[in-house]
């Protein structure tokens, strides 16, 4: 195993990318505190372009993407243990600078606007979320310049509004979508499990089974996935701040390929859930 190449700031990326110009590049953009979950985007990022490609990664805790009364200064940072996780991929290069390399200034007067799909979900929620995660992720791709970018479908509605970027503002990456890791009993992987306290830790595997049971019962249609969704929920007491089912790119549900999301508090953490399923006619 090779030490991935340490990019501290925006200049030593330019560097890095002037000297791999004709190389394939993957990108996997995070905010660190990497688990299981991220080591599968750096899989999938290396099998997208084999051996003699190249493959970044970032690690960066965006402040621009973080309401007021959000977790901003507690989001776990772990650089020592996140470049052996990088390390232990075979990534070829980390980029993790400092705020102000990336804002220098302060915050950007110019930024992305997401649009109407921000508006609902997590947007509804949480003002300004997406505005701040297509801004650095449109920061990242203009410096990393990358052809293929690989984000997680755990943060499905995030997922959907980078696709939908990278077509509206033809950036010319292939945007790629990981399936979600789990814990054996179905707790999708998140940087922010290590905030659940034991207890919480228990109640926050019923998310899961809660998608699974919606998951089960889509063959009777839309709202009897929702409702058996629901019930799993209330078995624990969880008030979901929303439990949806959507068509895959989160418009109203049809008959077939379908999504439920669902996003609630367990404890003081917050987490969010989706999966596929096959809603019936
Ligand atoms: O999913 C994340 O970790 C972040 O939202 C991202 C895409 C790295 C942007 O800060």
């Amino acid at each position: 195993m090779t030490l991935p190449t340490l990019l501290s700031s925006t200049a030593d990326v330019r560097t890095f990318r002037a000297a791999s110009r004709d190389q394939r590049i993957a990108f996997v953009p995070t905010m660190g505190a990497l688990h299981n979950g991220h080591a599968s985007l750096m899989k999938l990022a290396r099998e997208r372009v084999g051996a003699d490609g190249i493959v970044i990664v970032s690690i960066f805790v965006n402040p621009l993407q973080f309401g007021a009364g959000e977790d901003l200064d507690r989001y776990p940072r772990t650089l020592e243990a996140d470049l052996k996780v990088c390390e232990r991929e075979g990534v070829d290069a980390v980029f993790a600078p400092a705020v102000d390399d990336v804002y220098p200034g302060g915050e950007p007067q110019v930024r992305i606007t997401p649009g109407p799909l921000a508006d609902i979900l997590e947007g509804a929620v949480r003002e300004g979320h997406f505005g701040g995660v297509l801004t650095v992720v449109a920061k990242l791709f203009g410096l990393v310049q990358p052809d293929v970018a690989i984000f997680g479908e755990k943060d499905y509605q995030q997922l959907a509004l980078i696709r939908r970027m990278a077509q509206d503002l033809n950036m010319p990456i292939d945007i790629v979508g990981a399936p979600t890791e789990r814990e054996p009993d179905g707790l999708a992987l998140s940087s922010r499990n290590v905030y659940l306290s034991p207890t919480d830790r228990q109640v926050a595997a019923s998310l899961s089974r809660a998608l699974r049971a919606g998951q089960a019962a889509a063959a009777g249609g839309a709202e009897a996935a929702g409702k058996a969704a629901s019930a799993v929920l209330a078995e624990v007491g969880i008030a979901p701040d929303y439990l949806v089912v959507t068509a895959k790119d989160l418009s109203q549900p049809v008959p077939g390929e379908g999504r439920m999301l669902i996003a609630a508090r367990v404890g003081t953490t917050r987490l969010i859930d989706n999966v596929s399923l096959t809603i019936g006619g």
